[in-house]
């Protein structure tokens, strides 16, 4: 046994894992035994069984590579057996939920700020996720959190850094250390789930796409796949190297943000497909030529012609979507006669139903959708089956998404951002909302007249668990509504998200400019919440 080190150390405040980890300005995770108080009170509340095996990984932005280095020791003096860790520290969020369950790792811990920027004066994050690779349930970081309220000492061994870009074996401490290759697994899985002879064929006959890795953690993992085995162009991947700052962008598949794609799929001599993915690669954006696909109807498409792809053929059990993200899969559940479930934003809570077999698909609004295979979202996932079956179908997206519509109708979708307002008054705003919600009903706005308003509380059906306060709702007669939420993944001020939908059957207009479409929700919105009134705010930051 190699010696352990105990450094004492004082609590910080406001570690509190938010909707997907910690998430903090990097100098804020550069103060002396920041990091470390967390990654120690999670292995202080796992407790790993003597000779368990972690999984490290991140996204490759500034500061990842130190946590790693110091992640490592700590995992030797707390007890662990083996730890993989992608090479160059990196794993993308849903290759290290695979890896998780492929090697039977107890858990895994994930460095990330997903789509947030990087770099020196930017974001760093640490989530820890579980053995059944997903991401900690509440019961789990509740413990974490009031572990870094209390602790006073983290462990580690001596020793030097390791060499992570150099695939093989090392030791520190009592512990062996493997480096990995961050690619190979996952796209093995990819092969076992899409038909690749379908789309090869397709790029063969003249199929072309253009995939944005927003310089940041799927770049890798896109040029083998993409390129190596599919056979696509070379130039199919842009902004393929991974980078500490990703450019000084925000890796965040948007439209703001992938503007550049955006504008590249609407041009006459657009590629077929379009897609991008954010910076820890569990985010995807599609958008056919001249159509842009918004995350709610792709979970609803992919979920309707999910049968294309091998690896789910015969086996769709469920559909499950978070509460803001459009009904539009609801009527595909429907209408295939499978169960569908609506639950609060953040993918961890998609674990369980996944785990018991009650969903093989899920999807959210903020550009996530995956399935069974992991426990993550999983943006290059979602590329892979939209050209499976774009290639099995020989159809182009625009038919694909015309053809959903005038099958199951149109959910009308937006969402507004409001980024870094002042905290109080966003809180005024949700607290007004609150003391409205016995009195909305029956009040017109507009066009508009209110049938439900409610505060979203989930019971977990395999569980029994309860979420409260997960958003406001209000719902209109007719299958419209508007729901109110705080970003729980910003790290300034509050993030006031206006989730905005209106749906339009078979019959109905379904070529619509979503914005005109939308106008008497926003106003009501306004109307009903005060937006302006409490952000001094008159239009959002983003819309998407
Ligand atoms: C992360 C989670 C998603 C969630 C999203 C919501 O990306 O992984 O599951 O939907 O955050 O973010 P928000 O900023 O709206 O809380
Ligand atoms: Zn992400």
């Amino acid at each position: 046994m190699s010696e352990i080190v105990t450094v004492s150390t004082r609590p910080f405040e406001g570690q509190a894992p938010g909707t997907s980890g910690l998430r903090k300005k990097v100098k804020v995770f550069q103060q002396p035994n920041y990091a470390e108080n967390f990654i120690q009170s999670v292995f202080d509340v796992v407790s790993p069984d003597p000779g368990a095996v972690l999984v490290i990984g991140g996204d490759g932005r500034f500061h990842n590579r130190t946590v790693i280095q110091e992640a490592i020791r700590m995992a030797a003096a707390n007890g662990y057996g083996k730890v993989l860790v992608g090479r160059g520290g990196i794993l993308s969020t849903p290759a290290a939920s695979h890896v998780i369950r492929k090697y039977k790792a107890s858990g895994g811990l994930v460095l990330s700020a997903s789509h947030n920027p990087g770099g020196p004066e930017e974001d760093f994050g640490i989530k820890y996720n579980i053995a059944n690779g997903g991401p900690a349930p509440e019961s789990v970081t509740g413990a974490i959190h009031a572990r870094t309220q209390v602790i006073d000492r983290w462990l580690t061994v001596p020793g030097e850094d390791i060499d992570l870009e150099t695939p093989g074996e090392y030791r520190v401490g009592g512990m062996t250390v493997s480096v990995i290759d961050p690619v190979a697994d996952y796209a093995d899985l990819m092969e076992t789930l899409f038909d690749f002879d379908a789309i090869r064929s397709a790029v063969k006959g003249g199929f072309t796409m253009r995939f944005d890795a927003m310089s940041a953690v799927t770049g890798p993992y896109a040029h083998e796949i993409l390129e190596n085995r599919l056979g696509f162009a070379r130039d199919t991947v842009v902004n393929g190297t991974p980078l500490e700052d990703f450019g000084g962008h925000h890796p965040d598949p948007n439209l703001i943000h992938a503007e550049q794609l955006y504008l590249a799929m609407m041009a006459p001599d657009a590629p077929d497909l379009g897609a991008a993915s954010d910076g820890d690669g569990d985010r995807n954006l599609i958008i056919g030529r001249g159509r842009f696909i918004t995350p709610s109807d792709s979970l609803a498409m992919l979920a309707a012609n999910i049968e294309c792809a091998p690896g789910y053929k015969g086996r769709l059990a469920g559909i499950a979507r978070s509460m803001p993200t459009s009904a539009a899969a609801d009527r595909v559940a429907e209408a295939l006669g499978v169960p569908c479930f609506e639950t609060p934003t953040g993918w961890k809570f998609f674990g369980n139903l996944l785990d018991a077999g009650k969903v093989t698909i899920c999807g959210e609004e903020s550009a996530g959708t995956g399935s069974d295979h992991v426990r993550e979202k999983d943006g290059l996932w979602a590329v892979l089956l939209w050209l499976n079956i774009l290639a099995v179908r020989k159809i182009s997206v625009d038919e694909l998404a015309r053809e959903h519509w005038a099958r199951f109708g149109r959910n009308y979708y937006a969402r507004h951002d409001y980024e870094g307002v002042d905290k109080a008054g966003a809180d005024a705003l949700m607290d007004g909302l609150k003391a409205q919600l016995a009195s909305l009903p029956g009040q017109s706005f507009g066009p508009l007249t209110v049938s439900v308003a409610d505060s979203f509380s989930y019971t977990d059906p395999v569980d029994g668990s309860v979420s409260a306060n997960q958003g406001i709702r209000v719902l209109f007669e007719g299958g419209s509504r508007v729901v109110f939420r705080l970003s729980g993944t910003g790290t300034h001020g509050a993030t006031l998200r206006v989730y905005l939908e209106n749906y339009t059957g078979p019959d109905g207009n379904l070529g619509a400019e979503t914005g005109d479409m939308l106008a008497p929700q926003i106003a009501a919105a306004e109307a009903i919440a005060g937006i302006e009134r409490h952000t001094g705010r008159t239009k959002p930051d983003v819309i998407t």
